[in-house]
């Protein structure tokens, strides 16, 4: 349930984040963020046309990657990007919580600087093809707990110290802070976490997939070690029935809670709704996607999932560390 909300969560947030960052598609280090001085940008450089605007900068997104997928739609972008955050902080909230009285921190905490050789060789094995033996229920290995260790304890908090950075009310309230960790290089430092985030979003995928689906989606979403559909099932019904959030379409149209042109809200739900990036006209189908059986937030109760040997060990970062053949570094290049 936990990990699903937070699937869920963060398509819409990196959605949205994606859909502000592409109203002003340039990063900055410093304040000065005159033109040419950006070091990324997903534009041309700033023309020496005196009538260029910041509206010209903004450039446009498919509708099935940014939310809402309208160019110049930050409004209603920063709508759902900080509203999303709150539900986000707070399962995070809840998440940090839970790890701390299970007892589960020690499986994605190293505790051992072993951790750094082991990771190595388990990355060797991963780029020689030759994959370490999976054994996730029991414990990561020390790749994989580097890698949910950052994301836990670096990237995500990193993401709301600098959204909160970005905020021109605590920017002008804390000027002794703000005028080194300015406004446009936590804007960069956020961008950078969204990095982190799809990377990590994109391996971990994958090795969901390749590594023994069922058994995997066991693991998170039943809470158990078998290889039947439970798992499976069980997000399928989170989902509600495929018709969610993660088959990249909208639990709920986009338009903002008040105002706006009639004309304009029909056409943002249109674009949204995963249809070509139109801004024109409505769209048919937006009916179908409106109205979703909500019975699929009772999930099948997880039992949860028992303490592995490596949380008793003497020595959990080696035990969590290094799988059955990561401990004897591949052979392999
Ligand atoms: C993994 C989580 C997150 C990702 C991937 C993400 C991504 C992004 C991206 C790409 C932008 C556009 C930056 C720009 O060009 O200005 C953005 C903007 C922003 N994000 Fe996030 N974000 C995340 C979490 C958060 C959280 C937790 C907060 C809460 C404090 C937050 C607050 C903001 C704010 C305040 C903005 C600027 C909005 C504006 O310009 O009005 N973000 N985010």
């Amino acid at each position: 349930m936990q990990h699903f909300f937070n699937l869920f969560l963060l398509i819409f947030i990196i959605r949205s984040g994606i859909q502000i960052l592409s109203d002003h598609p340039r990063l900055y280090w410093t304040r000065h963020s005159t033109p040419g001085r950006d070091w990324f940008r997903i534009q041309k450089p700033v023309p020496a046309d005196p009538l260029w605007t910041a509206k010209k900068d903004s450039i446009s997104l498919p509708g099935q990657v940014g939310l809402p997928g309208i160019r110049h739609s930050i409004g209603l972008a920063r709508w759902w990007h900080l509203g999303v955050d709150t539900l986000w902080l707070l399962n995070g909230a809840v998440f940090y919580v839970l790890l701390f009285t299970t007892g589960h921190w020690r499986h994605v905490v190293p505790t051992s600087w072993s951790v750094i050789p082991n990771a190595v060789s388990v990355l060797i094995q991963y780029l020689s093809l030759q994959w370490p033996v999976e054994s996730g229920w029991v414990a990561y290995n020390s790749l994989q707990l580097i890698a949910y260790f950052i994301t836990i304890f670096i990237a995500a908090p990193l993401a709301f110290v600098t959204g909160l950075g970005m905020s021109p009310a605590l920017s002008t309230r804390f000027k002794p802070i703000s005028r080194r960790f300015s406004i446009q290089l936590a804007r960069s430092l956020h961008f950078l976490v969204l990095v982190w985030f799809l990377f990590f979003i994109t391996i971990h995928v994958t090795l969901v997939f390749t590594t023994g689906l069922l058994g995997n989606l066991n693991h998170i979403y039943a809470g158990r070690d078998a290889t039947d559909w439970v798992g499976f099932r069980g997000l399928r019904r989170l989902d509600g029935g495929g018709r969610g959030g993660l088959g990249g379409g909208h639990p709920i149209h986009v338009a903002p809670p008040a105002g706006g042109a009639a004309g304009r809200l029909r056409a943002d739900r249109a674009g949204a709704n995963g249809s070509s990036n139109s801004s024109t006209r409505p769209r048919a189908s937006t009916a179908r996607k409106t109205s979703r059986p909500t019975s699929g937030t009772t999930a099948s109760t997880p039992t949860r999932r028992s303490t592995p040997p490596c949380s008793t060990g003497t020595s959990p970062t080696i035990g969590c560390g290094s799988t059955a053949s990561s401990s004897t570094p591949s052979s392999s290049p």
